[in-house]
């Protein structure tokens, strides 16, 4: 039998829970509602429902492919005035998503690992070249690891360099964060705010503009060199689709370049900032880091593909940072047909969907009783196996899951190490977490000493 969704216990009329909007941090407020309202609850706004979701069982549920789908909520499809139909906005019923999947899922197989594994071992190198001529001096760690992670992406996907460490100019990344920012901050507008926003909407449209010219000079620069390359553009420009023997048109194209500058940049940026500030705040998970790379004898120009896949515990730091602080913090699943969650507890009708609160399900009770602690011990193989593994989800789920996964891990844990055996950290004085949302998660204003070793 059916019962009511927990709601909050001070609604408005009309308004709903307008109160319990926080347009700066949406998701941590859903995670302090989480906490007092439990694993399912109901925010209605302007008669708008949303149900937020983190308990494991009922996520479990919601993964069930043949019972859900990936939804576009609003964000999304605000998004896709930068994305389009590209891979990360598409509509389930887009023919371009399986086209664009099937002609790039090579580009993400382990023999393409081993090819950016050199473009992110040189980057790694640049970061600690250019922090080495800073050594001492208070750095902002998080700005300068989006340069790290954009870099990486356009060399091992497009061919393209920004010079991210030379050319000192940040505005694309700039340019990308307000977008995000944008479309975080009018996800929850009334229709009457739009007339307060008029500014915001014009800097908005100037900075797609923008970003659009650089990744059209990023496929114009590769469409003019008549050589072949073994990256994601190449991919995309000469693969047709195995099932329809069709190319990809050029506007998805830029699509999809757009995408991956933005999909795979600000999450795994935000996650090697929090694993900094991990590193910073534990000397002994520090240490133990450390003990990995020094056993292993490896140099920047030295470690191979396999060192990196050998190196367990900093692997599990990385797990662990994307729990406690998951870049992204969450993801929509709709019902395919008229079902029920919990054994006809939560009854949803096809096309009702729920934001499944990463942020939330990672702090679970299978977690155990400190899921706040950060311990990168609880992904041994051993303590792992004793929790269901729908409990850890920071990279979504099935058919619409990341694509990027693997290159996120090991670019992260190739550069977190890299890092580690290069300097130790030491966060600037006072500095307590604030963690930024614009879309995905980021500390804010964290600045470090890099003290070279
Ligand atoms: C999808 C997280 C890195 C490209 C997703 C989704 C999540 C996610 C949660 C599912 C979104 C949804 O269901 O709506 C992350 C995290 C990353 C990361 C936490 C880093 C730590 C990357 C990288 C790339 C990438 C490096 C590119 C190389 C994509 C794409 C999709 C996606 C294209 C859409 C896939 C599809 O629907 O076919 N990611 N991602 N991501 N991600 Fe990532």
């Amino acid at each position: 039998v059916g019962v009511t969704i927990p709601t909050p216990r001070f609604r408005l009329p009309v308004l709903g829970d307008v109160l319990s909007i926080d347009a700066d941090k949406p998701t941590q407020r859903e995670l302090e509602m989480a906490a007092e309202l439990g694993p399912i609850f109901e925010r209605k706004i302007l008669g708008h429902r949303l149900i937020v979701v983190s308990g494991a069982d009922l996520v479990a549920e919601l993964n069930d492919e043949s019972r859900f789908a990936k939804f576009l909520a609003l964000p999304h499809r605000k998004l896709r005035a930068l994305g389009g139909d590209g891979l990360f906005t598409a509509f389930n019923s887009e023919p371009n998503w399986g086209a664009a999947h099937r002609i790039l899922m090579p580009g993400f197989s382990r023999e393409a690992m081993r090819r950016y594994h050199k473009v992110m071992t040189d980057v790694a190198f640049e970061l600690v070249e250019h922090w080495n001529t800073r050594a001492g001096r208070s750095i902002d760690v998080t700005a300068d690891l989006n340069k790290l992670t954009l870099e990486n992406m356009a060399r091992a996907g497009f061919g393209y360099s920004f010079d991210a460490f030379v050319r000192n100019d940040d505005e694309f990344v700039a340019a990308i964060v307000r977008i995000l920012g944008y479309v975080n901050r009018t996800s929850n507008d009334m229709p009457f705010m739009r007339v307060f926003r008029r500014g915001d909407r014009i800097r908005n449209d100037r900075d797609i503009a923008y970003v659009h010219g650089v990744v059209d000079e990023v496929i114009e620069k590769r469409i003019l060199d008549d050589s072949r390359h073994d990256d994601l553009l190449d991919l995309m420009l000469h693969t047709p689709d195995p099932e329809t023997g069709e190319l990809l048109d050029r506007v998805n194209i830029r699509h999809q370049v757009l995408t991956f500058l933005v999909a795979g940049n600000e999450t795994t940026a935000g996650t090697l900032a929090f694993a900094l500030y991990f590193i910073a705040t534990h000397p002994d998970v520090a240490a133990k880091v450390r003990a990995e790379v020094d056993a292993q004898h490896w140099s920047a120009e030295s470690v191979s593909y396999e060192d990196v896949s050998k190196m367990r515990y900093t692997r599990s730091v990385v797990d662990e940072t994307l729990r406690l602080w998951p870049s992204a913090p969450g993801y929509f699943r709709k019902a395919r047909e008229d079902t029920s969650l919990a054994s006809g507890r939560y009854p949803m009708k096809a096309g009702e969907w729920a934001f499944v609160l990463t942020l939330g399900l990672h702090r679970d009770p299978v977690w155990g009783a400190d899921p706040e602690q950060f311990d990168p011990d609880r992904f041994s193989p051993e303590r792992a196996k004793s929790r269901p593994a729908q409990a850890y989800r920071p990279f979504g789920t099935g058919m619409r899951g990341c694509i990027g996964r693997q290159f996120a891990l090991h670019e992260s844990v190739l550069t977190l190490a890299e890092l580690v055996r290069a300097f130790d950290f030491e966060l600037d004085e006072g500095y307590e977490l604030n963690v930024q949302e614009s879309l995905t998660l980021k500390p804010q204003n964290m600045r470090m000493k890099v003290v070279p070793r």
